[in-house]
């Protein structure tokens, strides 16, 4: 628990132990007014969407999900690890899905219509004057998971084979060793297979993002071959490690904001979920298409795409990998979140709600993953793989990533003096990066300090991306690869959903870690500059300040 969102002032100076006791007991029983609430299940009923996202309405009450305690253990296998006999499944399974008509709420279509409906301000609730939204905040991970559990299920039941599993699209793995883990395998990409239409194919994708090039974690632009991917690779792993280890110390860096019913809605994602996840939305979606990025890069028709539960197997995969990975690393045990409950149908077409509570354990619902190698988690160890790649950069792929600045002691304190504070509200990004200083707060180490940008306002309809570093104010947009890199922000466009007038959302960034990598621990304040890329957007936001996490 952060001890800067306690939500009650604690009195001081009370005389009667009971009278105090009294007053913490009002305060406690007030709090859930205060804070907010769990989550109701939405009704269908107060769906309301522009794009025409509602699912079919079923009058029956939704049924309590009930733990899968009859169901055999499944195993969730790399993409690239699959065989033959596992690939026609998937394909018979998908063939089958795709040709149930759109009215039935298994098909594909329906599938991807109640992932727009929850994503794109849908559900309104008769006493709360915001519709839900399950991206953004710490309804990511668990609402995806049980959308992609009923998922599985229903291919499941369409192919007869109750231990058939969705693969998990293994992009994170930088292995120039084939098969490749982070390429679209081919019999997803193939508009034909074995001489029939692929029912795993979709024609709305980027190219780039195609056989025989790599996905590029992080920027998103071009097309990278593995001939020639010198860089990438270690820019993906060095991502990856960003993301998961030295950014994602604490539950809310990980899982995002707090998002209570009745709230305007999730207030930012955690840091997988802007990156790679919305990095590969993006990337994977065609940007020539009518909408730009469709189908996979924008949230509305991106479960369209049969790439998006392999994707999101993998987000699956990996919040329970980030979960293994020790110190502060525990799922969120506040109650409004684990009582929260969403809605599903099931393979017999039945309204299921699930509470977040029931999801949190992969062992309860009797799945798990292929073990995999996770060399992003080990920075020294990042060049192993790539070593038989002749036209590698040996120097930097084996390595941490150097400073990319050149600062000495002096130089800091100098740099810390030269950098403005921001004002509390009014700041703008443009293309021009913007450096600035925040006081710390706690140089120390103790606490984790976690820098927060708040209120940012862009075009939601658009992508926008940002990079931060620390300590490298002539940073620029290719600087990821530089120890200097410490967060990003990517946000993937709601083609045709507009964000209530005054939504914003913070970004936040995990401080303590890099500071450390950097030497520079006991530093007075941090000096952080933001740099656009691949938008050009007017970013607004308000102040740009510092909390403690436990
Ligand atoms: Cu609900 Cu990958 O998005």
């Amino acid at each position: 628990m952060a001890f800067y969102t306690h939500p009650c002032p604690h009195r001081k100076h009370m005389n009667s132990v009971y009278v105090a006791l009294a007053v913490v007991a009002a305060l406690f029983a007030l709090c859930p007014q205060v804070e907010g609430a769990p989550f109701p299940p939405p009704q269908f009923r107060n769906c309301r969407s522009l794009d025409g996202c509602c699912p079919p309405v079923n009058r029956k009450p939704p049924v309590p999900f009930q733990l899968p305690t009859n169901l055999p253990w499944r195993t969730r296998r790399a993409a690239q690890l699959v065989d033959a006999a596992y690939i026609a499944k998937y394909h018979r399974a998908y063939g089958l899905m795709r040709a149930l008509p759109n009215s039935d709420p298994r098909s594909l279509y329906a599938q991807a219509r109640m992932h727009c409906a929850y994503c794109g301000g849908a559900f309104y609730f008769p006493n709360s004057a915001y519709p839900l939204e399950i991206h953004d905040g710490w309804f990511f991970f668990p609402w995806h998971r049980m959308f992609l559990y009923f998922h599985e299920r229903i291919l499941a039941s369409l192919i007869g084979d109750p231990t058939f599993t969705l693969p998990f699209w293994n992009w994170d793995n930088q292995s120039p060793i084939a098969p490749l883990g982070n390429l679209v395998p081919r019999y997803m990409s193939e508009a034909y297979w074995n001489r029939r239409p692929n029912p795993l194919y979709n024609r709305n994708r980027n190219r780039c993002a195609l056989p025989p090039f790599l996905i590029d974690l992080n920027s998103g632009v071009g097309c990278v071959r593995m001939s020639s991917a010198r860089s990438i690779l270690t820019e993906n792993n060095r991502l990856m490690y960003t993301q998961m280890v030295s950014g994602a110390t604490t539950p809310s860096l990980f899982h995002g904001s707090t998002y209570r019913f009745r709230w305007m809605g999730g207030m930012g994602g955690g840091t997988l979920e802007g990156a790679p996840h919305g990095t590969v939305h993006i990337f994977t979606g065609n940007p020539y298409a009518k909408n730009p990025y469709d189908d996979m890069g924008n949230l509305n028709v991106a479960a369209l795409d049969p790439l998006f539960y392999a994707h999101h197997a993998n987000i699956d995969r990996l919040w329970e990998v980030w979960k293994g990975m020790g110190g502060r690393r525990r799922d969120l045990t506040d109650p409004d979140y684990l009582r929260s409950q969403f809605i599903f149908y099931d393979e017999n077409k039945r309204l299921v709600s699930v509470s977040v509570r029931q999801v949190l354990s992969l062992r309860n619902l009797r799945y798990g993953y292929q073990r995999v190698a996770n060399p992003w988690m080990n920075p020294r160890a990042f060049g192993m793989g790539v070593m038989s790649s002749d036209d590698m950069d040996m120097s930097g792929a084996s390595m941490e990533a150097a400073k990319c600045s050149s600062l000495q002691y002096s130089d800091v304190s100098a740099l810390v003096k030269a950098s403005p504070l921001l004002e509390n509200s009014g700041n703008v990004l443009s293309i021009e990066p913007l450096t600035f200083r925040v006081r710390r707060l706690d140089p120390t180490g103790s606490w984790q300090e976690i820098l927060v940008i708040e209120n940012i306002a862009i075009d939601w309809t658009q992508t926008a991306k940002i990079n931060a570093f620390l300590f490298h104010p002539s940073a620029s947009g290719s600087s990821i690869d530089c120890m200097e890199f410490f967060s990003t922000f990517a946000h993937i466009p709601e083609a045709h959903h507009r964000k209530k007038k005054g939504y914003t959302r913070s970004w936040k960034l995990g401080l303590t870690e890099k500071l450390v990598q950097l030497g520079l621990s006991q530093v007075s304040h941090a000096v952080i500059t933001l740099v656009q890329v691949g938008s050009d957007q007017q970013i607004k936001f308000g102040s740009a300040r510092i909390l403690l996490e436990d």
